[in-house]
């Protein structure tokens, strides 16, 4: 029989029983509470936490989540923290969005195909309009599908959320919103969650750098970016494996007449590289950068060499089911740093 632990949560002061095999923040959610998270494979450092006491068993990451030195330092990651003690921990809150978690019914009010494989909607919800923070993402459930996670493409506070969803070759969801999702069909929300949202008091150069769907959290962002009269340097790179596949140029033309400082770049093909090592400035930069999670680690390691502190380096990596199903299990133990 699997051996349980009890996990207490400092920042909620509570005590979970977390089984061996399971992470801190499966447990977390299982138990309803809202512990912050992104990924949820230890790609992008959104759930990173301070191990109080107790130790934990880590399953692995890349480094742009978790250092070596976070690690000795006593931090470790929610989302791949295995009990192997009674544990104490905190995630680190000092710049989370703190909105409700919030589960609601809604309804698709338009429909759209910008592309062949992506899938334009647009939600209302029962109720208030749903409290986020520009770039955050909800969980979409819609009739005999699986929950997936998707970003909202608007700026908070807009009564419709609209969100982007590629077609993945053999996903249930996307194969069902591409092939048989309705106007008028139902929806059930649950968000919102994330911690790559906008940081609206950094001041500095803002890196923007979007792959295929990602675009959606990157637009909320440039909204919000756009609405707070922001005055940095905005610089948006926008990869698409072709011009077919770029989508939404008409609110990127719109965002760059109420933006002061604003540069957009679509990127064809592999040249990012060569952009993102072209920018100057990244000592003080603030970076945001959605897609898939070859696209995220490439871009955050180009630009971290080049003088990018990875602290302020948001990401959300858009992970399929297989992705999440291929995470490797093995990993290395962690006691809390005293
Ligand atoms: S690293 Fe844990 S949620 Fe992304």
């Amino acid at each position: 029989m699997t051996e349980s632990y009890s996990v207490h949560i400092a920042n909620l002061a509570t005590d979970l029983t977390v089984a061996a095999d399971t992470t801190v923040l499966k447990a977390a959610q299982a138990a309803g509470h809202p512990y912050p998270y992104g990924c949820q494979v230890g790609r992008c450092g959104a759930c990173k936490s301070r191990l109080l006491a107790g130790e934990v068993e880590l399953l692995p990451h890349t480094p742009f989540a978790l250092t070596a030195a976070d690690r000795e330092r006593g931090f470790v990651l929610a989302c791949r923290a295995q009990p192997r003690s009674d544990c104490s921990i905190a995630w680190l809150g000092s710049d989370t969005a703190g909105h409700p978690l919030r589960e609601v019914s809604g309804r698709v009010v338009s429909l759209q195909r910008p592309t062949p494989d992506v899938s334009l909607l647009q939600i209302t919800l029962e109720g208030e309009p749903l409290a986020f923070s520009a770039g955050q993402f909800a969980e979409l459930s819609f009739a005999g599908c699986p929950p997936r996670n998707y970003s909202m493409a608007n700026e908070p506070g807009e009564p419709l959320l609209e969100f982007h969803i590629r077609h993945v070759e053999g996903g249930a969801t996307s194969s069902h919103v591409a092939a048989r999702l309705r106007e008028g069909d139902g929806v059930l929300l649950r968000g919102p969650m994330g911690d790559a949202h906008l940081r609206a008091r950094r001041t500095g150069l803002i890196v923007a750098v979007a792959g295929g769907t990602g675009l959606a959290p990157i637009l909320s962002i440039l909204h919000r970016a756009a609405r707070l009269q922001l005055q940095q340097p905005i610089r948006l790179y926008n990869a698409a494996r072709s011009a077919e596949s770029l989508y939404r140029e008409n609110a990127i033309a719109e965002l760059a007449s109420r933006l002061t400082d604003f540069v957009y770049q679509p990127v064809l093909g592999d040249g990012l590289g060569a952009h993102l090592e072209a920018l100057d400035g990244l000592q003080n930069a603030t970076a945001y950068v959605a897609g898939s999670p070859g696209l995220v680690d490439f871009a955050v390691a180009a630009m971290t060499s080049r003088g990018l502190d990875p602290a302020h380096a948001y990401a959300d990596a858009f992970f399929t089911a297989s992705d999440q199903a291929d995470a490797d299990l093995s990993g290395v133990s962690v006691p809390a740093s005293s």
